[in-house]
């Protein structure tokens, strides 16, 4: 059986100049798919909350729900690194606090590292955390938790505040993460980013020299609708296919044409 992704082998990845690829998913059957594709690391992003729960943001994420979607992920990887996204609010408290939480997360769900939103403002949390040997996954530039503060979605690193986003990359690097995703930033500062850090670099928005790639697997599947940001490339229009296959199913119910003699079950 192939090994399991670790957390040395995305870095010897970035070394050798082999991409990375992570795709999200929040369930055992996208993940076992999304692992027979070829995916080195399945992240559980808190963006569950947007297209499984319906929520606008992924602001009201709970703890429970991630470990409960983190669960079923893991049930359904026997290869890929499994990741679970550290939602709102629970990364905001001292080391310990964090502590605790990441502790749940990887005893609870069985996952492998956890990720969290942040740059400088979190540096000493991942020490403490990497401190105990508890593999975090950085991330900055447009982090979504902090949709509010933005006023929006909105592309970061622009201009002058180019400096901050580099600077945050370099202080997560420093502070002990293994990789770091870079959302929503011009891609030359992601190039700038990834040639001065020797941590793998997650890009999404972000364009193509970093490290490795990250997509949301509902965006590029084409099952979501909500915010459709111009950095996502659909693979597939899924979402339309399951409306055709569902329509035809409810026109079969009504017709009489299913459950055809081969569906029943002889006396
Ligand atoms: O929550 C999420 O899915 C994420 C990825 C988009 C990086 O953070």
């Amino acid at each position: 059986m192939t090994p399991r992704v670790t957390v040395p082998e995305l870095g010897r990845m970035k070394r050798e100049g082999r991409r990375i690829v992570c795709v999200t998913a929040y369930d055992y059957t996208f993940a076992r798919l999304f692992e027979q594709a070829g995916v080195e690391i399945l992240l559980v992003g808190d963006s569950l909350g947007m297209v499984i729960l319906g929520h606008e943001t992924t602001l009201p994420v709970t703890l429970d729900q991630m470990i409960h979607h983190t669960t079923a992920v893991v049930r359904g990887a026997a290869r890929a690194l499994v990741v679970c996204d550290m939602p709102f609010g629970v990364c905001h408290g001292p080391g310990h606090v964090v502590m605790d939480a990441a502790v749940r997360v990887l005893k609870e769900s069985g996952c492998h590292a956890v990720k969290l939103e942040g740059g400088v403002r979190m540096v000493e949390t991942i020490r403490f955390l990497a401190d105990h040997h508890i593999p975090v996954m950085a991330h900055v530039g447009l982090t979504p938790q902090s949709v509010h503060a933005f006023g929006g979605f909105k592309v970061q690193g622009r201009g002058e505040s180019a400096d901050r986003v580099l600077e945050d990359a370099l202080a997560v690097e420093r502070a002990g993460a293994f990789a770091v995703i870079l959302e929503g930033i011009p891609s030359a500062l992601a190039q700038t980013i990834s040639a001065q850090l020797t941590i793998p670099s997650i890009g999404i928005g972000a364009g193509p020299a970093c490290d490795g790639q990250v997509l949301v697997g509902y965006d590029l599947l084409g099952l979501f609708d909500g915010v459709r940001p111009r950095f996502v490339k659909r693979y597939l229009e899924g979402g339309q296919g399951i409306v055709e296959a569902v329509g035809r199913f409810v026109d079969e119910v009504r017709s009489g044409a299913f459950p055809g003699p081969e569906h029943g079950f002889a006396a």
